[in-house]
């Protein structure tokens, strides 16, 4: 295995072998590194400077190394690997630097407007190009809508999603309501209420992301992960419960 980087993550050396992200708890981390996702991407969004406020507090924290991740930026296309993110054979260049993106992460943020009662496509899409990179790693929410909803129900279906990938989600979120009433000359400006529910959040991120380094470890310490053989007679949509994706 050679290591890369911060030297936090390995890859295996079998170039056929699946992708396995692999953890190795505290060499060369001074502190753990926490994405924060903005999940919004049209022109005009309010998503990056909501995502500028949060960056400012987590900054402020003192508990993370913050990395800011726009998705306009990263600009994935509609999900067009041809094997699922699960068995991490990605095929090209733009998956593997996603990949090798979100493997950095000992923790997220997403940052994401409601849209319609849900969470961005391009949140949804960015979390589909892969699986491992999510896994055992705690996320926190901020939504924001322009209602009284507050973005709650884009978060809670968005939970959904990333217990899928095994990421733990909080409790803690921060929950903005009728967002364009806190913008100033277009900078978000925030609360009292915001400023504090986002430190909650930050502090329970940091303590489960301590906490999740034994989860990781035993996932990932040097292992694959399970791959069960397909049985003959299962269509191309059956599932055997992880053999899928
Ligand atoms: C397609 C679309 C659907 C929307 N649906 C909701 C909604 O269900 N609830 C809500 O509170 N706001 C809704 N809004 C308002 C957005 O929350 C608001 O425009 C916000 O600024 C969007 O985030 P963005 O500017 O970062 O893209 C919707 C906006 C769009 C563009």
């Amino acid at each position: 295995m050679s290591m890369s980087g911060t030297g936090v993550h390995t890859r295996n050396d079998d170039p056929a072998a699946p992708f396995v992200p692999t953890h190795v708890d505290g060499e060369g981390a001074a502190r753990p590194t926490l994405q924060i996702i903005i999940g919004a991407t049209r022109p005009g969004r309010v998503g990056a400077e909501v995502a500028h406020w949060v960056h400012r507090i987590a900054a402020g924290h003192g508990g993370f190394d913050v990395d800011l991740v726009d998705l306009a930026e990263i600009d994935l296309p509609l999900l067009d690997e041809p094997v699922g993110a699960k068995m991490g054979r990605y095929e090209h260049a733009h998956s593997r630097r996603w990949s090798e993106r979100v493997q950095r992460a000992d923790a997220f943020v997403f940052v994401m407007p409601e849209y319609n009662h849900g969470y961005s496509a391009a949140l949804k899409n960015a979390v589909d190009y892969l699986f491992h990179e999510w896994s055992d790693k705690p996320a926190g929410m901020v939504s924001y809508g322009s209602n009284v909803g507050a973005g709650a129900r884009a978060a809670e279906s968005f939970g959904a999603v990333l217990v899928a990938v095994k990421a733990l989600v909080l409790h803690e979120s921060v929950n903005i309501p009728f967002v364009h009433r806190h913008l100033d000359a277009g900078a978000f400006r925030s609360t009292d209420a915001f400023d504090a529910a986002a430190v909650a959040m930050l502090d329970e991120l940091s303590r489960v992301q301590i906490a999740s380094h034994a989860l990781r470890a035993t996932r990932y310490g040097g292992s694959r992960p399970r791959q069960e053989p397909v049985p003959a007679h299962a269509g191309p949509t059956s599932s055997t419960g992880g053999t899928d994706r």
